[in-house]
């Protein structure tokens, strides 16, 4: 059975623990998502995980926006948020006209995560750690 364990990998650490977290809770719905994908008839679980999941990438993305705020690029790593919660929410609209695909929720869901984490998040958080380094100079 897979667990948040066999998913999450070193690679993903943005070096920053509370932030770590959270994407691994981002992980975990995803893990939720995916095992739910066969049971059709589930549809209060799906509803619960998709809402759930809305509501914690706000708080996420406003948690992991403030890191950054100084960051010459962050309009731009907020626009990849805001992309991201419209492409949830179009899933959520999906589901409510009982025409979502469950399976390509998930796979999106796991593809967006990594390829956020690696290519965008862990640039941030090391340019911000150059950044406070050089201000300190
Ligand atoms: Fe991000």
């Amino acid at each position: 059975m897979r667990n948040i364990d066999t998913v999450w990998k070193p690679e993903y650490s943005v070096g920053v623990e509370e932030i770590d977290a959270q994407h691994r809770y981002l992980f975990e719905l995803w893990l939720m998502l995916d095992s739910i994908r066969d049971q059709e008839e589930n549809r209060r679980s799906r509803r619960q995980v998709i809402l759930s999941l809305l509501d914690y990438v706000d708080l996420h993305f406003s948690t992991e926006e403030g890191y950054y705020r100084d960051h010459p690029r962050y309009a731009e790593h907020r626009a990849l948020h805001r992309a991201f919660v419209d492409r949830i929410r179009a899933f959520e609209q999906e589901m409510e006209e009982d025409r979502l695909n469950l399976q390509a929720m998930a796979d999106f869901l796991r593809d967006w995560l990594i390829d956020h984490i690696v290519n965008t998040d862990i640039r941030y958080f090391n340019d911000m750690k150059e950044i406070r380094a050089g201000s300190r100079s």
